[in-house]
């Protein structure tokens, strides 16, 4: 039964003390984030894996490339495991590394050494490898308007891999006209811009998260009609138009802060993910709080890691000292780490 798991969980927990590191992203069950040693955003995740160097088993309540990029951030002497391989990201998954080369190869024969490749974190180990080989850096919705101001200090033109619209809206954020902004659609390994090549600053790989995208310009305006007094916060994962139409946008981290802080009596609507607008809504019972599309979005690869899931790994920790242990090759790693340690370093 539940209860007996979270019993048994709480009891490996206390037994392996200081040697255990439960990292948890805001997206997870709470039958999961409950025994989390710490919450977080991507950034927030990443700067702890950083500092967190005595933790001999990091056991990730998240997705795949997160758990990548803790193996990359801590030392040899620890290991990094995912409770169930199949959580992985569907937006990670839209850009892979031959793709990506192709893009690279083509992209140089037209605008010569003017670009800098940026990849949010939410991309394979490979693809932040390939980065960091470029001089590039990762970002994080957190930190993408900061990284994206550092890009354009070093070239003229930014490649932003894998989120065409974390990478639209930052860019637009930073007052770049949508008009200067080409679309790179690696099916069709081509370029999709009307004009001008000079006029190009930012290229867009073609890729989405299947969750944001489930919030509609149609969504808004359902909430404008039937709730004029409500406010919109949304994720910057969201397309341009919604993001456009919404009167905040930001990471998660933004999302609970604004949520936090809001008056008493204040009505929200929320475009992210499932599991954390529940736990808005659960926390900030003095405030209405819904989710921007009534059908709530659930991230079904976040939602892979569950309690039985958690439980198991751990069980198999203490028998065996391993399971799903998340190795990033070693070249792999360390141009990746260099792509990391550029954002770090600046935020
Ligand atoms: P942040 O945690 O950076 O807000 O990103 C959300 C997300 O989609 C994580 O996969
Ligand atoms: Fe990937 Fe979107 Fe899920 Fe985040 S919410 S892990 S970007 S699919």
């Amino acid at each position: 039964s539940n209860h007996e798991l979270e019993q048994f969980v709480q009891h490996t927990k206390y037994k392996l003390g200081e040697k255990l590191f439960i990292p948890g992203h805001h997206y997870q069950k709470d039958e999961v984030i409950q025994f989390a040693d710490a919450r977080g955003d991507s950034l927030r995740l990443a700067q702890l894996c950083e500092e967190n160097q005595n933790a001999e088993y990091i056991v990730f309540c998240g997705v795949h490339f997160m758990a990548e990029t803790a193996d990359i951030l801590t030392n040899d002497a620890q290991k990094v495991f995912l409770p169930d391989m199949r959580a992985g990201c569907s937006m990670a998954d839209m850009a892979d590394i031959g793709q990506t080369e192709i893009a690279w190869k083509k992209l140089s024969d037209i605008f010569d050494d003017t670009i800098l490749p940026l990849t949010y974190v939410n991309s394979t180990a490979a693809i932040k490898s390939f980065v960091g080989q470029h001089n590039g850096a990762t970002v994080t919705s957190g930190n993408a308007e900061k990284m994206v101001t550092w890009a354009f200090e070093q070239k003229e033109r930014i490649l932003f891999l894998p989120d065409q619209h974390l990478g639209r809206n930052t860019a637009y954020k930073l007052g770049i006209p949508l008009d200067q902004m080409a679309v790179w659609d690696p099916n069709l390994e081509q370029l999709i811009f009307n004009g001008p090549l000079e006029k190009v600053k930012v290229i867009l790989w073609k890729g989405h998260c299947s969750v944001h995208e489930n919030f509609t310009v149609q969504n808004v305006e359902q909430i404008r009609k039937q709730h004029p007094d409500m406010k919109i916060i949304v994720h910057p994962e969201c397309r341009r138009e919604v993001v456009a139409l919404a009167d905040d946008a930001g990471s998660t981290k933004h999302i609970i802060d604004v949520i936090t802080n809001a008056e008493k009596g204040s009505a929200w609507a929320i475009g992210t993910e499932m599991n954390l607008v529940k736990r808005l809504i659960k926390e900030n019972t003095e405030k209405h709080i819904i989710s921007l599309n009534p059908n709530m979005c659930p991230c079904l690869t976040m939602n892979r890691i569950d309690l039985p899931h958690l439980a198991w790994c751990l069980e198999s920790i203490m028998e065996t000292g391993t399971h799903n242990q998340i190795t990033v090759p070693d070249t792999e790693a360390t141009y990746a780490k260099k792509a990391l340690d550029r954002m770090l370093e600046l935020v």
